[in-house]
């Protein structure tokens, strides 16, 4: 029996960091070899489309390379046995959530399997590779699909939705994010905000915004998350 009714858990990068997936701001300041501004952003896609949709092909068949880890099944674990609401809120792309057995999942940022037509806006579950050749399966534009990610300059999925899980939980954990991006970085400031929510952090190192979490604590995921599950699930979180 666990001490909150609506639970919300942020998570990022770092979760699926021991699966092996390269987190956003290692030491080379790179992701997968490139700038974040030659992949992640309209203008990269306007420049080069074939460069972006390249690097968004080998993310997406990789993920076939890559397992969940014992904190993505940790979070499903903990959304099956807990008699309130799990929501996870997620910046990654990957399907690892899905994949370790969470069904509650937002995926602000997007989703590698996905493509949407930018002529038609229609969303297509997506699991090869799209070029510039590539006609969209419902109006036949060429070339129209791109991935269905969030980049930079771009408005985050399922705002509405996030901030009214904000506003009604009663804890907010953040897990495996160094704080950096908005809107996402806010969220604690916005739980705290209102002073109806515990919120925590679990980190391999603290966050640009530890000092707004009531509780923070450091290391792996996979250690981490799991423990925390089981002393939520036992009443002493
Ligand atoms: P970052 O790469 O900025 O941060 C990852 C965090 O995970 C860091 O604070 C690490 O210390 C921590 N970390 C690394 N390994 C870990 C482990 N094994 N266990 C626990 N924590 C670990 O990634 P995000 O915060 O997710 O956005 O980045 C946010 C957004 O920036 C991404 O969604 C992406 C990127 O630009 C878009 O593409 C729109």
């Amino acid at each position: 029996m666990t001490n909150y009714q609506n639970i919300v858990v942020l998570t990022g990068a770092g979760i699926s960091a021991e699966s092996g997936l390269s987190t956003f701001r290692g030491d080379d300041g790179l992701w997968e070899n490139h700038r974040l501004e030659d992949v992640a952003t309209p203008e990269a896609f306007r420049r080069d489309p074939e460069l972006v949709h390249r690097f968004y092909n080998m993310r997406r068949a990789n993920l076939g390379t890559v397992r969940p880890n014992p904190a993505h099944k940790a979070l499903a674990r903990l959304e099956q046995e807990h008699d309130g609401e799990v929501l996870v809120i997620t910046q990654n792309i990957d399907d690892l959530h899905e994949r370790g057995g969470s069904r509650n999942i937002l995926h602000m940022h997007g989703e590698l399997l996905k493509v949407h037509c930018r002529s038609c806006a229609e969303v297509f579950d997506w699991s090869g590779d799209i070029d510039e050749t590539v006609e969209c399966p419902d109006c036949g534009v060429i070339p129209s699909l791109r991935p269905h990610i969030v980049w930079f300059g771009e408005m985050p999925f399922c705002m509405y939705e996030i901030d009214e899980a904000l506003r009604s939980c009663d804890l907010f954990v953040s897990i495996g994010t160094s704080g950096n991006v908005y809107p996402a970085a806010g969220f604690v400031a916005q739980v705290s905000a209102m002073g109806r929510a515990r919120s925590i952090e679990l980190n391999l190192e603290p966050s640009e915004g530890v000092s707004l979490f009531n509780e923070a604590r450091q290391g792996p995921a996979s250690k981490l998350v799991p423990e925390f599950v089981e002393r939520l699930l036992a009443g002493e979180a």
